[in-house]
């Protein structure tokens, strides 16, 4: 088969393409993505000369560019994973993530259904988010029956792209499938959602920022568990299929930086005080979904998926990458980034009168 996967040098896109790529050489892939400020082709160094793999840069937003990647490659499946995926970022400049998420879905699905002319046995798997659920209280899970809510500009364009998505299978007949994950965590993300800044920021003994009172609650997936998901999904389920993607592992945001610090304090010999004692409290996230939790019942029962890892084995693999990759994190920390997040400390400190 040819498998086009967008988003691949991304941080769920590239674990995808490391474990697929090397075991599948009887599959071609083509890597779609743009290299916007997460994607980083260094995450696929191990596999970048496979004779089974291609990158290709192209910008989803440019329908055009996206027309002749199939005239050329002509795909089976489309596994599609390329977006703007942080809400902070969503807040700050939400633009990029409407053109991104619901423009570039659009110019994604236009190019299949023109180039599939109705035949139903090539495939679109979405990837997408929790998010688009918005919040639960202190009880419950989110099902795959749970109406959409989406709190954030980033959750709204993935909630927008879900509904596309699912409209081209009603309407035009188009075999679809979609998947709907909890928080990932693990090697290659890129340093500003929460588990790898606070594992930096811990190797460099600066502030561990915790939104508000660090109450909130996010199930926390190993990402090698989610990609092994998609592709049973995107392999495996019957046609116009949802199924909810979760770790079973609640936390805390202050229990998962406490689980952090112990890590990265065994594995570098410093007092695990040391480290918890940079937690600052700072001005909580507008629009802060207050717990995220899935009930993956329907994919064990169907596909008989179930994560492998459990948060303490995921956790310790993901600190010894990050250790064992210092020339990755150098990479991607150059650039406007940095600035971003540096900006947004002193905007957080200026708030806090400090
Ligand atoms: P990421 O930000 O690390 O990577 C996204 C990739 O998409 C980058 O390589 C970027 O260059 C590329 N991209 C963005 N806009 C593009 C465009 N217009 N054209 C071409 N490429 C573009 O994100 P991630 O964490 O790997 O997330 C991947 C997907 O999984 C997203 O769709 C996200 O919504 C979904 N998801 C993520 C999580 C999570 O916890 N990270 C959980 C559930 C679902
Ligand atoms: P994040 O990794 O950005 O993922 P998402 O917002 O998609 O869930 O954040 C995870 C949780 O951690 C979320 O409740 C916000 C919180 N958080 C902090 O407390 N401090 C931080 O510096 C970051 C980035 C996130």
């Amino acid at each position: 088969m040819k498998i086009l996967v967008t988003g691949g040098a991304g941080f769920i896109g590239s674990n995808l393409l490391q474990l697929l790529v090397p075991a599948h050489s009887e599959h071609e892939f083509v890597n779609l993505d743009k290299l916007g400020y997460a994607g980083n082709l260094q995450s696929l160094k191990e596999i970048e000369s496979a004779p089974n793999y291609r990158f290709s840069q192209i910008d989803l937003v440019d329908s055009q560019a996206v027309s002749e990647v199939f005239e050329s490659f002509g795909p089976d499946i489309v596994i599609h994973l390329a977006a703007e995926s942080h809400v902070d970022r969503s807040i700050h400049g939400p633009r990029a993530f409407v053109e991104s998420n619901v423009v570039g879905t659009f110019n994604l699905l236009e190019a299949c259904r023109r180039h599939w002319n109705g035949s139903t046995s090539a495939r679109f798997h979405h990837v997408s988010t929790d998010e688009v659920y918005g919040s639960l209280g202190d009880d419950g899970l989110f099902t795959e029956e749970t109406p959409y809510d989406p709190s954030s500009p980033y959750s709204a364009t993935k909630a927008a792209s879900d509904h596309l998505v699912r409209a081209y299978s009603r309407t035009y007949g188009m075999n679809v499938t979609v998947t709907n994950c909890s928080n990932n965590y693990g090697p290659r993300q890129f340093p500003e959602k929460l588990i790898p800044l606070m594992i930096l920021n811990c190797l460099d003994r600066k502030p561990l920022p915790i939104y508000g009172e660090g109450l909130n609650v996010r199930d926390w997936l190993y990402v090698d568990d989610h990609c092994r998901a998609i592709w049973k999904v995107a392999t495996e389920a019957k046609a116009g299929e949802t199924y909810n993607i979760g770790g079973n592992s609640e936390r805390t945001n202050r229990q998962m930086v406490d689980a952090i610090c112990e890590v990265v304090a065994g594995k570098t010999g410093v007092a695990p005080t040391e480290l918890t004692d940079l937690i600052t409290r700072v001005a909580d996230r507008p629009g802060h979904d207050h717990r995220y939790a899935i009930d993956a019942s329907k994919v064990k029962n169907d596909l008989g998926w179930e994560p492998a890892e459990s948060l303490e084995s995921g956790l310790e693999k993901t600190v010894d990458w990050y250790l064992a990759n210092p020339e990755w994190i150098a990479a991607v920390r150059d650039g406007s980034y940095r600035s971003w997040i540096e900006q947004n400390y002193a905007a957080r400190e200026e708030q806090e009168g400090k």
